[in-house]
């Protein structure tokens, strides 16, 4: 999708199709959209007079303009209470509008910018959001594009903007927008593509040109160099599969690491996820390419940081693994000694993600960090918890809750905490090491014991664990989430980073 931003008046566009905007409660529309109404003879206000145009949020109306426009149809999209209007709201709503543009089959789209005028928000915002939301909405996964499998595509989006003054700001918003909706694509692509082709190396390559381009300092470390780290819990899944791992290292600012905030981001990279020798039942294990979820996310936060240039020392790390089965494979029993020093006992094979991020927790510790949050599709369990709603927040660290939460109310990601009672330790506890992966077969409190498995490998170090099971792979599509791989996670964790020293 093309975008630009023109100074001008919305009526004289030349599109397909012109998108304005209503807040509920309206009934006399006033700036673009009210100009659009009086070119249209009345025909918004009429509308709205029927009832038939509310302002509710992301409800849309088509309008025919019959020759009294250049551009054939207007549509209203709802922004919802006007005192209700945030960055989440704005997303909500611009999606929305592409959505039903796509759907009457506009290829030439020209919109106003929402909540810019009387919705109050900052300009540069505004214009991110619309750019962001817009952009994710008409997201193909790769296969999708080259087969042709996608819904018509709006080509060119212009935004008008009738303040010569707002141009420049709008255009840094834009701009802003695109790198983060391209961060997030890069990472829904990565999380799409079958894993024949994504195996770790793959990702390793991938991750390596994309620090090519945008000068993001990068390591690959190894299996002789995890050896040598004493990284055996990670190799033991790695052992299993004729794969080699990767363990990614990404650095944004590393040359200023010491006069900078340092955050560290963690995530699951999980190539393929067969359960090994606790093996998972065939049916929907195609989907477990999609268990690298937390280790694409942190390459596209990381892309995004390096971009936006984001005035922070930001970390990635993540262990790439296949989980497999061949002569090698761990077995349940087994007992490993990680990087910590601390030993786990194997109950599941299956619980092959809280392994391999207990030895990158431990390795997060190098850092003298201010935050290590981890993301990962760690848990069945928190699907049957929290469904496609919001992903598990799990935390002990007030400061970091508050910031990541105050960062999912803007970009419309949404967290929901969850519990990590001290009680949950026990039902870990193994008679053989100090901690085992697994309580099976008793299954109570699955999402918080895998959580104080990783708490038990973290350093001293503020830390936050995201179980994104239920959230990277949408089921049933929703504003800015068509379905399939949904790179939950990249928005939030880079309006937080961006928010970091607010
Ligand atoms: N990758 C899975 C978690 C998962 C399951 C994500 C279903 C999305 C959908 C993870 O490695 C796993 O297998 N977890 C087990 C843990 C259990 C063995 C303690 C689970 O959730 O069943
Ligand atoms: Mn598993
Ligand atoms: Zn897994």
């Amino acid at each position: 999708m093309q975008i630009e931003i023109k100074q001008g008046n919305i009526i004289a566009a030349e599109a397909d199709l012109v998108i304005v905007n209503l807040f509920e409660g309206v009934t006399m529309p006033g700036g673009a959209t009210g100009a659009v109404d009086k070119a249209l003879n009345g025909q918004i206000s009429q509308l709205i007079a029927l009832g038939d145009c509310s302002g509710e949020l992301g409800k849309t109306t088509l309008v025919y303009t019959l020759g009294k426009m250049p551009a054939p149809r207007v549509l209203v999209v709802g922004l919802g209470r006007a005192e209700d209007f945030d960055g989440k709201n704005a997303r909500w709503a611009a999606a929305k509008a592409v959505d039903a543009a796509q759907k009457a089959g506009a290829k030439q789209v020209a919109t106003i910018v929402h909540g810019a005028g009387i919705g109050g928000m900052d300009p540069i915002e505004a214009a991110h959001a619309l750019v962001e939301a817009s952009l994710l909405e008409s997201y193909a996964m790769p296969a999708q594009r080259s087969r042709g499998h996608v819904q018509s595509q709006v080509e060119a989006l212009t935004v008008v903007e009738f303040n010569a003054e707002a141009i420049p700001l709008l255009e840094t918003g834009a701009q802003m927008g695109r790198i983060i909706a391209e961060s997030a694509i890069f990472s829904r692509d990565l999380a799409a593509t079958p894993s024949n082709i994504a195996t770790p190396s793959y990702v390793a390559a991938k991750a390596r040109e994309m620090a090519e381009e945008t000068g993001l300092d990068i390591h690959i470390m190894e299996w002789g160099e995890m050896e040598e780290l004493g990284m055996n819990i990670l190799l033991a899944v790695a052992k299993g599969s004729d794969e080699p791992p990767k363990f990614i290292i990404l650095e944004h600012n590393q040359e200023r690491a010491d006069e900078l905030p340092t955050i560290v981001l963690v995530g699951k990279g999980v190539t393929f996820d067969t359960g090994g020798y606790s093996l998972k039942r065939g049916d929907g294990m195609w989907k477990m390419k999609f268990d690298m979820s937390g280790a694409a996310n942190v390459l596209g936060i990381l892309r995004a940081a390096a971009l936006l240039d984001i005035p922070l020392h930001v970390v990635g790390l993540t262990p790439m693994v296949e989980n497999m089965i061949n002569g090698h494979a761990q077995k349940p029993g087994d007992v490993y000694r990680g990087m910590t020093g601390k030993t786990m006992e194997v109950i599941s094979t299956d619980a092959e993600g809280r392994m391999i991020l207990a030895d990158a927790l431990a390795y997060a510790g190098r850092y003298d960090a201010d935050a290590v949050i981890d993301q990962a599709t760690l848990t069945g369990a928190i699907s049957v918890a929290l469904g496609q709603q919001a992903a598990g927040l799990f935390t002990e660290d007030e400061a970091l809750k508050a910031r990541l939460l105050a960062a999912a109310q803007v970009t419309g990601e949404r967290l929901w905490p969850m519990p990590m009672f001290d009680e949950y330790k026990t039902a870990i506890e193994s008679d053989f090491a100090d901690v085992k992966n697994s309580t099976a077969p008793d299954r109570m409190a699955g999402v918080s014991t895998s959580a104080k498995f990783l708490q038990h490998f973290i350093e001293d170090y503020p830390w936050a664990h995201l179980d994104i099971a239920g959230m990277s792979w949408t089921k049933k599509p929703r504003p800015m989430y068509p379905a399939g791989a949904a790179a939950f996670g990249v928005r939030l964790l880079v309006q937080m980073l961006r928010d970091w020293e607010r």
